[in-house]
């Protein structure tokens, strides 16, 4: 796509209040410092053996990203801890100040291991024309949807969620960061028929994370023995990576885990704790209309 076909709109940041930074791209709301360095996201150069890790924030991607990094490096677990999550992999439409993810991505060594939270349309044409190996991970939109909203207590540098009852419409109106739910999983559910996309589910890998992460292995390319894929298992269970500084986010000075800490429950059905009955009926017809036409089917409790 050329720069020019990206549209940018005005209304929406008028309608926002300016604290919070935010514009859109073809309807997909980003945070404002993203528009300055668009056109590098856009023109970034991804090479062949490039590994990119794709998901709708909240949907387990620090998982997918510890169970890959721990896979490339044998389940050696001294080597995965040489540095916090966001350091090994560079995060391509992120920028802090003067640091950027491209810039971060672009100084790495190859092979590279990158993460993005772009939907399909949204994603650097040279991903496609390298065919770049990608995994994305999916989770049920009511998960997902009261993860997201205590991540954003939590960090300051994305917006504040407003009530529960507010974040709830914001949500279902596709009015968050990185857009609709919808449109996101089901974007990247198409684009796995034409491309290398490794498709997986939080839910499966709370199911049983051994074959979840047999599987990631085989898309590697990768051979490992018994006795090591069930250490990276243990290594990737909630609790461990909990207590793993280079996983939980504690270095990260932005977010405050007092708030809500950023692995805060790791399971599927929360949603029941939050979710009124009438949020409940309410979710589920918006869902319905919403997926009825795709293949695509998620487990909400297990
Ligand atoms: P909860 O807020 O429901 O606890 P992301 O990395 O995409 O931001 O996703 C964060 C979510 O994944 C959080 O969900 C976090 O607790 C959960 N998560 C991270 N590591 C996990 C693990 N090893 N097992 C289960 N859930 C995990």
């Amino acid at each position: 796509m050329a720069k020019n076909k990206v549209e940018q709109t005005g209304d929406l940041e008028q309608s926002l209040p300016p604290q919070e930074e935010l514009f859109q791209i073809n309807g997909v709301i980003l945070k404002k410092n993203v528009r300055d360095i668009w056109d590098q996201i856009w023109n970034f150069q991804a090479k062949p053996d490039d590994l990119l890790i794709a998901s709708y924030p909240k949907a387990g991607t620090t998982w997918t990203q510890e169970i890959v990094d721990l896979i490339q490096n044998n389940g050696d677990v001294e080597k995965s801890r040489r540095a916090p999550i966001y350091l090994r992999q560079a995060f391509l439409e992120w920028a802090r100040m003067s640091n950027s993810g491209i810039d971060q991505a672009n100084a790495m060594p190859s092979p590279r291991t990158l993460k993005t939270h772009l939907p399909v349309q949204l994603l650097p044409p040279s991903f496609w024309e390298k065919k770049c190996k990608i995994i994305y991970v999916a989770r049920n939109a009511k998960d997902t949807v009261v993860s997201y909203y205590h991540f954003q207590r939590m960090n300051e540098e994305l917006p504040d969620p407003g009530s529960w009852d507010e974040y709830f419409e914001t949500f279902l109106a596709g009015k968050v960061l990185w857009g609709s739910w919808y449109d996101h999983v089901k974007g990247w559910w198409r684009k796995k028929d034409s491309h290398p996309i490794l498709y997986l589910f939080y839910e499966d890998m709370v199911k049983d994370l051994k074959r979840e992460i047999r599987k990631v292995m085989e898309f590697l390319g990768k051979n490992l023995k018994e006795e090591v894929l069930d250490k990276i298992v243990c290594n990737t269970s909630f609790d461990v990576m909990k207590k793993n500084p280079w996983t939980n986010y504690t270095t990260d000075t932005k977010m405050n885990h007092s708030i809500s800490p950023f692995m805060r429950k790791g399971v599927t059905g929360d949603w029941k704790n939050q979710f009124t009955e009438a949020q409940n009926k309410q979710f589920n017809e918006h869902y319905e209309k919403n997926m009825a036409e795709t293949s695509l089917s998620f487990c909400v409790e297990l």
